[in-house]
């Protein structure tokens, strides 16, 4: 493939985490990547990363659950670096509680970041992706959409996300469109460190006492679960679809 008809992929939520080092990765395969966060400056590190290795990136600044944000990057990606074929919705937030202490905006702010959010991206990019005749969409889940004490909005998000993976799978294959979701278990990111702090860990204790509970006796990096949605958007891979790979270092279920 020609650089001129390079493939543009999308990573939501790419500012830091799983989502930075899945857009690195995805570059790393000769992508050009649109790396999409909350603020167009936090952007810059990762976009920066990716050009110091001789790849091509964009920071796009635009907020997943808004509609007429997401119409517009998207018209500004295809603008800037060509249309996209390759989605990640990655982008995501906590606001863990127990049920009966849960607000409705910490209901609707998970609700409306994942799901809503994974809608609108998806919509935006799969009319690139069918006139392409080929497309890749990978939706992040989470071990969590198993049952997860303190994340009775967040489990029900990422179980959403699953019921969405399979519907956009066969919604769109016939277009030469794939969808799959991966699931990661733990993985030492600013969300998790977050998580220690609220329950009044350090970082690394709450990581140590993690990794005895898994089988491979670690927790995950987020180049973990850049190397298998790596898998998915790449050309190999357009005969699995509607997949939910759980990255977690061991079963869950
Ligand atoms: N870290 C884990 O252990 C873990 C486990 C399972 C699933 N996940 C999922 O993986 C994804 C990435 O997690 P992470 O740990 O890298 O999180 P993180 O908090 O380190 O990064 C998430 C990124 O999403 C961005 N974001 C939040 N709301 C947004 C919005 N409305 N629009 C655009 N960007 C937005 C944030 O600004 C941030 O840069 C999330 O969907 C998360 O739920 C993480």
């Amino acid at each position: 493939m020609s650089t001129t008809d390079q493939r543009v992929a999308v990573v939501t939520g790419a500012a830091r985490g799983i989502g930075a080092a899945t857009a690195v990765r995805l570059a790393a395969e000769g992508r050009a990547v649109a790396v999409l966060d909350l603020d167009e400056a936090a952007c810059k590190e990762t976009v920066e990363k990716i050009t110091a290795a001789g790849g091509t990136a964009l920071a796009v600044g635009c907020d997943v659950s808004d509609e007429a944000q997401v119409e517009a990057a998207v018209a500004r990606i295809v603008q800037e670096l060509g249309a996209p074929t390759i989605l990640v919705n990655n982008a995501g937030v906590l606001r863990d509680n127990l049920l009966f202490k849960m607000s409705v905006s910490d209901w609707d702010t998970v609700m409306n970041v994942h799901l809503r959010g994974a809608f609108l991206m998806s919509r935006a990019c799969q009319k690139h992706m069918v006139d392409a005749g080929f497309g890749r969409i990978v939706n992040l889940s989470s071990s969590s959409a198993l049952g997860n004490r303190g994340q009775v909005n967040y489990a029900a998000a990422k179980a959403g996300m699953q019921g969405f993976t399979k519907t956009l799978a066969k919604e769109l294959g016939k277009f030469g469109v794939t969808a799959n979701a991966v699931a990661p278990g733990f993985i030492a990111t600013d969300m998790t460190a977050a998580t220690a702090e609220r329950v009044g860990m350090g970082f690394e204790e709450f990581k140590a006492a993690a990794a005895t509970q898994i089988p491979v006796q670690r927790v995950g990096e987020p180049e973990d679960i850049a190397n298998a949605v790596a898998f998915f958007t790449g050309d190999a891979a357009g005969f699995v679809s509607g997949q939910v790979l759980y990255v977690a270092g061991g079963p869950l279920n």
